[in-house]
């Protein structure tokens, strides 16, 4: 099985952590996101043993909760030790709600309000993460309105190709992110920063890209925005104490992926971080990571229901279930392949090669192609594996679908921790 949570009771059923998907479909209805707790927090426990372990627990990881929102899952994360990063008014609303102290939240975006900055700086969000000359601009008047002073970071792009797909690769000069290094835009920004009287800098952020297999981008993206702060240091007498790496780590999603242990990539960059110091002289920072995908990505699956085969001779057999791209477009966006599993008969050998299609109004609702499975029939329960990143929280309303329920896992025992939407949800916002 992909990941080790995975296994086949006798019944010839798929369980996740020990819960049979067969009940769990009965019991809960199709389509069902299901996420494991127990490997959620082996994950979140995995990060912070290599920060206490590599680097005398000097830092923080931030559960990159863009990955996975909702209430549930900051309380599972901030009570194995995590902080969060938010990206949203909303993602930070649902934070706040679920009782994560303001302090721990890393605050990002690219184009944020007036408002979610009013509500950040309102709210006492640890550290806004800036991304722009006008957005600091801003957040000193709202500061300054407020009567507060705000920490804020530095997005800056370290110029790194990360060797991923391109719609996930962030830390080039030509994206929409952050301040480049090269053209001296970042410095501009540090030292219009520095000027602001209700902004404290306390550091540079950076993040490469997600989904990313190699170490070495990771270490010399490190390297990089360190050489940089030692530039400042010297040119401007500026030392800052903190640096962010942001996420990345990529996770299995078929058998061919090989990616490296996320404690393996950590301890490689915390390795160059040593290093890089301790050849510029340079106080060692506090550092941030922000994890998202490797939490909680292969701790979800997502259940669906046969509804129809199609066989169409010399082309493809079709297998349609009742959800798709409302509540996994990432097979539309990116390509991104999956495997499948039909839970009621996981023991069985797959012998077909299947195209699966969703139940969106739209040729490209697929799940994926070419993708093995047993023979299934209508009314078999279908398991798309590793769903637990980026899947409920790119979720749609295409074709007024309402969003499947998810439920948590632990111990064998499953709890609700999203209701599904019902259709007087849809029309909730509706005259
Ligand atoms: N920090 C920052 C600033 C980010 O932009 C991201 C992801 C992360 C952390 C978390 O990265 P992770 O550890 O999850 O790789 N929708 C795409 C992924 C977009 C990721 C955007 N930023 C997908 O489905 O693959």
């Amino acid at each position: 099985m992909l990941t080790p949570n995975l296994t086949v009771n006798a019944k010839g059923h798929l369980c996740i952590g020990g819960a049979d998907c067969v009940d769990l479909a009965r019991d809960y209805g199709t389509p069902l996101y299901v996420m494991d707790e127990q490997m959620i927090r082996e994950n979140c426990r995995g990060y912070q043993d290599v920060i206490a372990k590599e680097y005398g627990g000097n830092g923080m990881i931030c559960y990159a909760s863009k990955a996975f929102s909702c209430k549930e899952i900051y309380r599972v994360t901030e009570s194995e030790g995590l902080g969060a990063d938010v990206v949203s008014g909303g993602e930070l609303y649902t934070a706040l709600e679920a009782g994560m102290p303001a302090e721990k939240i890393v605050f990002h975006g690219n184009s944020k309000t007036n408002s979610e900055l009013e509500f950040a700086v309102r709210t006492g969000v640890g550290r806004i993460v800036c991304d722009n000359l006008p957005e600091l601009s801003r957040l000193q008047s709202i500061a300054a309105a407020q009567n507060k002073i705000v920490t804020v970071m530095l997005r800056v792009k370290p110029g790194i190709d990360a060797h991923t797909h391109d719609f996930v690769q962030t830390g080039k000069i030509d994206s929409k992110f952050g301040f480049a290094l090269e053209t001296g835009e970042a410095k501009e920004a540090v030292l219009t920063a520095m000027g602001y009287q209700n902004l404290k800098l306390s550091g540079l952020h950076c993040h490469i890209g997600s989904q990313i297999f190699d170490t070495e981008p990771f270490a010399e993206a490190a390297r990089v925005m360190l050489r940089f702060m030692d530039t400042l240091r010297e040119s401007d007498g500026i030392v800052l104490p903190e640096l962010n790496l942001g996420g990345g780590p990529g996770i299995k999603y078929v058998e061919q992926d090989d990616p490296k242990p996320f404690g393996d990539v950590i301890r490689t960059i915390l390795n160059a971080v040593h290093e890089t110091c301790d050849t510029l002289s340079y106080p060692e920072p506090y550092v941030l990571f922000e994890p998202g995908r490797s939490i909680v990505g292969g701790a979800g699956l997502t259940l669906y229901t046969v509804m129809a085969k199609k066989i169409i001779p010399n082309v493809r057999t079709y297998v349609l279930v009742d959800g798709g791209m409302c509540d996994n477009p990432r097979y539309a966006l990116y390509q991104s392949e999956y495997e499948a599993v039909c839970a009621n008969r996981a023991g069985e050998p797959k012998t077909e090669t299947v195209t699966l299609g969703g139940k969106c109004c739209e040729s490209g609702d697929l799940l994926g192609e070419n993708m093995p499975l047993q023979s299934v029939e209508p009314d078999d329960i279908l398991a798309v594996l590793a769903t637990g990143a980026y899947n409920y929280s790119m979720a749609s309303h295409y074709n007024r679908n309402p969003n499947p329920e998810v439920v948590m896992v632990k111990d064998g025992e499953a709890r609700t921790v999203i209701r599904r939407e019902r259709y007087e949800d849809i029309v909730r916002n509706d005259i």
